[in-house]
């Protein structure tokens, strides 16, 4: 469904991608894990065209992205759930999810897609007149993932929705994705949270410096020697 060929990618001066070879298969869930600064935001921006590649190629189903727009590649079916989120603060759970559908114009459609996000996350229901600034940060979390899938997409990239979380929203955010998973939802996440993250999975992806060192299924990965020690300090 998804394939990077050696990505490169980055920012003015600072290359941080460096020959990425990444794939993700119709309804897979696959992570990118890897230490702070590793290039996994970057990755994810490349794919949702907020970073055009430089070199190496992206496509999806069959369709070349490089020098894809952000709208063109939600168009196309790529959900993009962005680590700072980008709620609008002074509109409400309602308005905000009304944003993410903006590409569907049957309004029957939304509104089913609006019940399955409030089936899946009953907090936003409850809230659903309230204003996005002042949800609490699990909250938000929430919103920004049920916005990102307010445009039906068939990929939802998620970068790390635990991050700042207390556990057991953490656990919340997670069976969301399980469910979302068991629906036939592709996934590709991002995550620090190895141990977990390694159980939930189809297959995962190590990137360190820009590079991608390990690849295998959540178990593989488990019982590997550098992912023990660099990861899960056993
Ligand atoms: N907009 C930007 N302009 C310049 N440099 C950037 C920009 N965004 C990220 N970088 C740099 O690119 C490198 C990779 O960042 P990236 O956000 O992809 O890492 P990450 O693996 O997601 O890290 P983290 O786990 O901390 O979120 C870092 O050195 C970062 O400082
Ligand atoms: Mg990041």
């Amino acid at each position: 469904m998804l394939k990077l060929t050696a990505v490169e990618a980055g920012y003015d001066l600072l290359q941080v991608l460096w020959g990425v070879d990444l794939h993700v298969e119709e309804g897979e869930f696959v992570a990118i894990l890897g230490p702070n600064g590793a290039g996994k935001t970057t990755t994810l921006r490349s794919i949702a065209g907020f970073v055009p590649p430089i070199r190496g190629s992206i496509t999806f189903r069959g369709t070349e992205l490089r020098a894809s727009l952000p709208h063109q590649a939600s168009r196309l079916g790529i959900g993009y759930v962005s680590e700072s989120l980008n709620l609008f603060p002074s509109m409400s759970v309602y308005e905000n999810l009304l944003v993410g559908a903006y590409t569907i114009h049957d309004g029957a459609k939304v509104k089913a897609t609006m019940d399955t996000v409030f089936e899946l996350f009953p907090r936003l229901l409850e809230r659903r007149d309230q204003l996005a600034g002042t949800l609490s940060g699990g909250e938000r979390k929430m919103l920004a993932i049920g916005r990102g899938l307010m445009s039906s997409p068939s990929l939802l990239l998620v970068d790390e929705p635990s991050l700042g979380l207390a556990p057991m929203l953490t656990l919340d955010t997670y069976e969301a994705l399980k469910t979302l998973r068991s629906r036939g939802m592709t996934i590709l996440l991002v995550e620090q949270n190895v141990n977990t993250t390694l159980r939930m999975v189809d297959r995962a992806y190590v990137l360190e410096q820009g590079r991608v060192v390990l690849e295998g299924t959540g178990e593989q990965l488990l019982g590997n020697t550098h992912v023990q020690e660099a990861y899960l300090g056993i």
